[in-house]
């Protein structure tokens, strides 16, 4: 199949592709059997969409339901090209490989990964179909830009089948050291599918570091610093691009009269208390939910602050819910919601205002511009998009935000209260100079904060990516310039 060019009858092709498990858009049936879309869950969506959204391209995924066939079609401006998944598949590569092995592999085994062989089978046969989507999709010497851990095998199954195209992947999670990803049985394979990109994008150099210094010892290529040398005369490149938001559209999002009016109704709703934590996250064991909220509740337990004083409002999306470690946590965090909640709360005043549900970004903005302190606190986690988030949506200046040192962010938003998770102690301390912080002490860290957020949104991210991914020289010129902002 090699250097074969196919294409979709009549499909026009494009000149950038994006290939991701997911479309930007879910597939939603109604109850009286329509259909609608829904915006996707998870920072990689909330990233990439507003890219697209700037520039003509193609988004190949899955409309994240179990269906036969579904036609591309157009979606703000850009082609969506759906990659149907079996009723099996869905439990084996989604559930199985993509969310049971590689997850919590790559999050520092916080869960314990499952090892099975029919589930690689599975994501080797969804990862050729995504391939195969993305050689008839993208146009002669395309950039196709393959995203995260779901498809590691694309870059190199897609060269096979398209030589002439630039090939670029981004990892959103984070990559594991030598130590932990060498437990993989399949450690070789997904590290020669990865090298099929002519750049491989990790969200801190720390990563890309674990990454070149795994080819060099499972695979045996020549290195030096973020290249690698294959030996066929190929060069890959493994470097860092912290991924982003889009800084302006949240901040217009968190000014606008409605979102300023929700606010304050969500705040006098909850009682006005003196302080409002909060915390958003998809329920995730990796998002260090538990341990937070244990945190929150001793501070009322030992005295620091009543129910009156504080309270904590968390949303937590659904996610993978049919996964074991999914469920568990689930159960464990609704019994602990309840039990803060019997010992602490009053009448009218929950210790926690849980929410097991997924909300629009609007409510989102309303909850940021509400809260005075923002609790991240994951035990490992690629970036984490909803603690720059916050920081765009403070107009004002003010909150505070308390982060996870094992958040990508952290690298970045130094002027948090940095915490680590396990250690509960440690991160009472910090939530409570959080809450006991006056306000000059606040804006300063919020100022420096707003100003690293304001330089690097997701425009220059993508365009930074692009700029070097142009670059690339396969015998071909044709070259798609960077979107940029105006
Ligand atoms: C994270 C991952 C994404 C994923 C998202 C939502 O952000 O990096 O690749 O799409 O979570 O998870 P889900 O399994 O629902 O797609």
């Amino acid at each position: 199949m090699t250097g074969t060019r196919r294409r979709a009858a009549g499909a026009a092709r494009a000149d950038l592709v994006i290939v991701a498990n997911r479309l930007p858009v879910d597939r939603v049936v109604q109850p009286d059997g329509s259909v609608t879309w829904r915006r996707s869950p998870g920072g990689l969506v909330s990233a990439l969409a507003p890219v697209m959204a700037k520039q003509p391209g193609a988004w190949i995924g899955w409309p994240g339901d179990v269906v036969e066939d579904v036609k591309p079609f157009e979606h703000e401006g850009m082609a969506l090209i759906p990659v149907t998944i079996s009723a099996t598949e869905y439990e084996e590569y989604y559930e199985g490989f993509s969310n049971a092995t590689l997850w919590p592999l790559y999050h520092d085994v916080v869960a314990k990964p499952e090892f099975h062989r029919e589930w690689w089978d599975s994501y080797v046969e969804v990862n050729r179909r995504f391939a195969e989507a993305a050689a008839e999709a993208a146009a002669e010497g395309a950039m196709v830009w393959v995203q995260d851990y779901q498809l590691q095998l694309v870059p190199a199954l897609l060269r096979e089948l398209r030589e002439d195209l630039r090939i670029g992947f981004f990892l959103h999670i984070p990559f594991p050291p030598a130590e932990l990803f060498s437990q993989l049985p399949w450690r070789r394979q997904i590290l020669e599918g990865l090298l099929g990109a002519d750049i491989v994008g990790f969200q801190l150099s720390g990563a890309a570091q674990n990454f070149i210094r795994l080819v060099r010892q499972r695979v045996g290529h020549k290195t030096h610093r973020d290249s690698v040398y294959l030996p066929d005369g190929r060069m890959v490149t493994a470097k860092a691009y912290p991924i982003s938001i889009d800084t302006a559209a949240f901040e217009a999002l968190a000014a606008s009269p409605e979102v300023q009016e929700r606010a304050a109704r969500i705040r006098s709703d909850l009682g006005n208390p003196r302080k409002l934590f909060l915390g958003i996250d998809r329920l995730d064991y990796t998002k260090g939910i538990y341990a937070r909220l244990r945190a929150f509740s001793e501070l009322i337990h030992d005295g620091h602050f009543t129910v009156e004083d504080a309270t904590f409002v968390q949303v937590a999306s659904p996610s993978r819910e049919r996964v074991d470690q999914y469920r568990i946590l689930r159960d464990d965090i609704d019994r602990l919601v309840g039990h803060i909640n019997g010992d602490l709360g009053r009448i009218g005043r929950p210790a926690i205002s849980y929410l097991n549900a997924s909300f629009p970004q609007s409510e989102m903005a309303a909850l940021y511009v509400a809260a005075d302190i923002m609790v991240v606190t994951p035990f490992r986690d690629g970036m984490n998009l909803v603690s720059k988030e916050y920081v765009a949506s403070r107009i004002e200046g003010d909150g505070a935000l308390v982060l996870s040192e094992f958040a990508g962010a952290a690298e970045e938003l130094r002027q948090a209260y940095l915490v680590n998770p396990y250690d509960i102690n440690g991160m009472k301390a910090q939530m409570l100079e959080a809450y006991l912080a006056d306000d000059k002490e606040q804006r300063r860290r919020m100022k420096a904060m707003r100003k690293t957020v304001a330089e690097n949104d997701v425009a220059t991210w993508a365009s930074s990516f692009f700029e070097d991914l142009a670059l690339v020289r396969q015998g071909h010129d044709k070259q798609v310039k960077p979107a940029r902002r105006s």
